[in-house]
This record gives structure tokens, sequence and C-alpha cells, in this order.
């Protein structure tokens, strides 16, 4: 099996018989209202990759891993042949996306459920589907002849990974998000310095979590893709240039990789768009003559977005103060949909100030207890989250034009909270559509109810503690133990602090440890798995 890195998450797989195409992200109008780009410049592909599509001589198969637009680029697919091509996506439980891609009239739409085999050609396809209401996402594993490639993207299953290998390795590629994609702490109106320990924190968080994927599935080769970005418009550039970023490139992590984990036998590898690695040879049979690295990278961004000008420039107007006295009134009634259909907002027990930038004199403050929304014309400094973003960045999100998630992820605005405690279900109420919330709320009381407790051993100290995290569920079977003390979930890295009851580190979940011995924590052994997690 021949694979072509297509740049970002993109990837383009040859068989004899087959093509089987990745995550194409390759149209040149940016992501989420033309926030985030390709890096490096991808768009030079979209031809190449529309004439392998168009091949009558092979099966044709385009794998679309979830609705996030630098994932899934309706211009792109809406250019090829869909008649003659078969589209594989997961089923998820809400049918937006679904939908969005029956909608391109392809040959055959399979919608795949976790887990099972979809054969192709010269091979099989399988699908790993993770379903929480706020992340939707899948990875892929791709088999051809005694080559394999999975390839996670941004999917955090990485509590699964150990069962992945058992069953269906060796794997001879493997790729996975290793950069940030989150608006924390990038949005929050930290100090510089904050806001680079933070940063510094979670990307060492999100690199220790790949490694551990690399020690478990032991690859021939990683291969660093699905991001990061890189933002071009005026206001977000210097995101590309903080000292401390959680966008980090794949030589900040090689780096990492090499200190953690000594001499591994996985060859690690950052492709440039249009490189070829043959799968069976382990050679890389075409490198790009242009390549992005440290020193040229500045002026490598610089110059792109000198050429994505006409873009940007598409998306600004200037917006009166009328209009921007009706963005916060449709601000307003979009916000009172969520908090009708919110059944925690007690849970969230400081209030939301809302700030349109160019109606500074009315705010929306959302008292979640008691479910309204009153006009203010000022905020308190402290007992409050806030978010504040302008007009013109608001109105495709109020137009349905992006959804919650997507215009968070455009990092058009700034958020801040005092004192600086996460909250789940805030953060839910923020980036979930108003429809879906139910299915969120009801997802967190699953997720508490399961009340499975294993024992963990930390040299001569045992603790019972749930075995699934109270965030999103992930099997804390999976983690690892830091700092001899702190149990961290697999999924998304919170700590649990086993020496303070299990209570995470960054807000009020815990996951009650109890010191004990095997008979103290009243669970069956038979039924209790034991378990020495690596400190
Ligand atoms: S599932 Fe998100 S931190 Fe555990």
């Amino acid at each position: 099996m021949r694979l072509t890195f297509l740049g970002h998450a993109g990837f383009l797989l040859e068989t004899p018989n087959a093509v089987v195409v990745l995550d194409p992200w390759l149209s040149p109008h940016g992501a989420f209202d033309s926030s985030w780009f390709q890096l490096p410049q991808n768009h030079h592909l979209a031809e190449t990759v529309r004439q392998k599509l168009s091949d009558p001589s092979k099966e044709r198969i385009v794998y679309v891993s979830h609705e996030h637009k630098d994932h899934f680029d309706p211009v792109f697919l809406a250019s090829l042949p869909t008649h003659e091509i078969t589209a594989v996506v997961p089923f998820f439980k809400r049918a937006a996306f679904r939908n969005e891609m029956a909608g391109f009239g392809w040959k055959r739409l399979v919608l795949c459920q976790d887990d099972v085999e979809i054969p192709f050609a010269d091979g099989m396809l399988r699908l790993f589907v993770s379903d929480s209401t706020l992340n939707r996402d899948s990875a892929i594993l791709v088999h051809s002849g005694s080559t394999s490639f999975l390839d996670l993207n941004d999917c955090k299953i990485h509590d699964r990974l150990g069962n992945i290998a058992r069953a269906y390795g060796p794997i001879t590629a493997f790729s996975a998000q290793f950069s940030g994609a989150i608006w924390h702490p990038v949005r929050y109106d930290y100090d510089e310095r904050t806001h680079n320990v933070l940063s510094k924190k979670k990307m060492f968080s999100k690199f220790e979590a790949v490694a551990r994927a690399i020690q478990v599935l032991n690859p021939s080769h990683f291969i660093a893709a699905a991001g990061p970005a890189c933002f071009l418009d005026p206001d977000l550039l210097g995101e590309n240039f903080r000292t401390s970023s959680i966008f980090p490139r794949a030589p900040t992590f090689f780096r990492f990789l090499e200190r953690r984990l000594g001499n591994v036998a996985t060859r690690f590898a950052e492709p440039m768009p249009g490189d070829v690695l043959d799968l069976s040879t382990g050679a890389w049979i075409h490198q790009s003559e242009e390549r992005l690295t440290d020193e040229n990278f500045e002026a490598y961004v610089r110059a792109y977005a000198a050429r994505m000008q006409e873009v940007l420039a598409s998306r600004r107007r200037n917006v009166s103060r009328l209009e921007s006295e009706r963005v916060v009134d449709r601000l307003e009634e979009v916000l009172r949909a969520k908090l009708e259909r919110l059944s925690l907002r007690d849970r969230i027990r400081m209030p939301l100030f809302v700030q349109v930038e160019e109606a500074p004199d009315s705010i929306l403050r959302v008292d979640f207890p008691a479910a309204r929304i009153d006009r203010v014309r000022s905020m308190p400094d402290d007992g409050r989250h806030a978010l504040r973003a302008k007009a013109l960045d608001l109105l495709p999100l109020l137009d349905g034009k992006i959804t919650w998630d997507e215009f968070l992820l455009s990092l058009r605005f700034t958020m801040s909270r005092k004192p600086d405690v996460y909250d789940a279900v805030l953060h839910g109420f923020l980036a979930v559509e108003a429809e879906d919330l139910p299915a969120f709320c009801d997802h967190i009381l699953a997720a508490e109810s399961r009340q499975e407790r294993m024992l963990v051993q930390i040299g001569d100290r045992r603790y019972s503690v749930h075995r699934y995290c109270p965030h999103q569920g992930a099997d804390l079977s999976q983690g690892w133990i830091e700092k001899g003390r702190y149990l961290v979930c697999p999924r998304h890295r919170w700590q649990f602090d086993l020496e303070d009851g299990g209570k995470c580190t960054f807000n009020d979940c815990s996951i009650r440890a109890i010191e004990t011995s095997r008979e103290e924590a009243g669970v069956e052994a038979a039924a209790a798995p034991e378990i020495a997690l690596e400190a």
C-alpha cells in the first residue's frame, strides 16, 4: 500500500485496485469561518486527488472522520465525481453530519458502526467511533496485504489502543494529532506568563499521550499530521508566533519523543503535502521540494497570509451600531433556548456575562440556577465567567452558517473565568447546539452513574477508585500515574489526585479514591481489575 500525505489530516492510500482518500481538506477558504488554514499550504493537490478519484479502473473510497471543517470539506467534496465514489463515515447519534454527507449523491454512502469491518478491493477498513455528544469523531484502520495504517487524527480513543493493537496489529504506520485544537488557554485573558505555563503543560500532556500510544502500538512509522493549522486572519496572526503555544510543530514533538522514548524502532516523519511513503518497503519514494522548517516558519506563514488576503477580506465588513444591538437581541434568544434545554444548569454556580464588543453597555448576564438572562451595564471582577466577541464574528453563528463548536474553534472571541476553574457543564452549554443539550446532560449523568471500581497499586499503596472517568467515561485502567500520586485519564488527561481522595486537580470532579486493602475495598476480587499503573 502506498500513502500520499495530503496536508493537515489528509491521506491518499493506493493499492493495485483501489484508492482510499482520508479527510481531504484541500479547498482554499479555510475552516471555522476562515480562521484555520492548512499548514503547509496544500491547495495545489486538489486537482491530483480529483484525478485519482476519477480513475474508473479502481474502486474509489472517500472517508470523512467527523464534521469539523478541517476534515469535512464540502467545497472539495462537491467537486468530485461523487456518483462513482463510495463515501464512508461514522454513524453518530446526531444526524446532521450524515444528512449533509448524504446530499452529495455518492454511489454508496456507508454509515459505519464502531469496529465493524468494511471490505474493499484489496483489503479492509474499520472505523473506531467515539460519540460523547460533546465530541464526535472517528479513527480509521486501513489494511491491505501485509501493511496497515491506523489514523487516529483528532479522535481520542487512547484508552482503546491496547485492544486495537492486540486485535489488529502489527501496525505499519500510525498517525495521531499531537498538537492542540482548543481555545483554552489561547483565548483566555491570562497574562503572558500564565498563558505560557498553561500552554506548556497542555502541550506536554498531549505529547505524553501520543508517546504512550506509540509505545502501545509500536508502529514502524509515526506520521505527524492533523495539525497544527495556521491562523492567517490579521486578528489571529500573532497566535502562530507565541513563545509557548498549544500548537507546536512536529520538530518540537520529535525532540520530546527522542528524550521520552529513547531508541525505539518507530521512525518519525513530518511529511510535506505530496510526500509519498511506500508502506511495503518503508521508503519515502517522493518528497516535495518545498519543506517547512523551524527556520523558515515565520516567513512562510507571513507570505501565506499575504496570498490569502482576498479570502480573508471577503468576510470583513463594517457592522453598524444598530446591527450590533440586533446581534445582542439575537444572541439573547439563542442563549435562552440553550438555557431552557440545559437540565444540569443548577451545577453552574457562577453567572456567565456575554458582551458584544460594539455594544459594550448591553451585557447579557446568564444566571444558570435561576434560569434567567438579564441585561446589565457592567460585570464584576470576580465570581463569573465572561465571553466577549465582535458582532461581525458572531453573525455567522447567529445565521446558522457555523455551529457553536465551530465558532469557539474560530478563536474569534476572548474568555475569562474568575476564579480560574474549568466547568464541564458550562463548556457544554457553550459548545453544544441547543437541540443537543438534553443528550449532553444525559451523557454526563450516564458517565457519573457508572459505579464500577478498580484497584490501583502504586508501590506498596493500594487505592480503590472509580474505573470510568467522570468527564466522558474513558476507561481509567488505560491511564497512567504521574508523580506517584496522580492518576491521569488517557483521553483528555485530567489528573486525579489519589492522595486527595481522587479529586481532579482543576475542577470539582472526583474518582473517589480510598486507600485500602482488597478486602476493605468491598469489591469482588474477580470483578475488580487490579492494575499496577506505570509511574
Ligand atoms: S474522558 Fe475526558 S478526561 Fe477522562
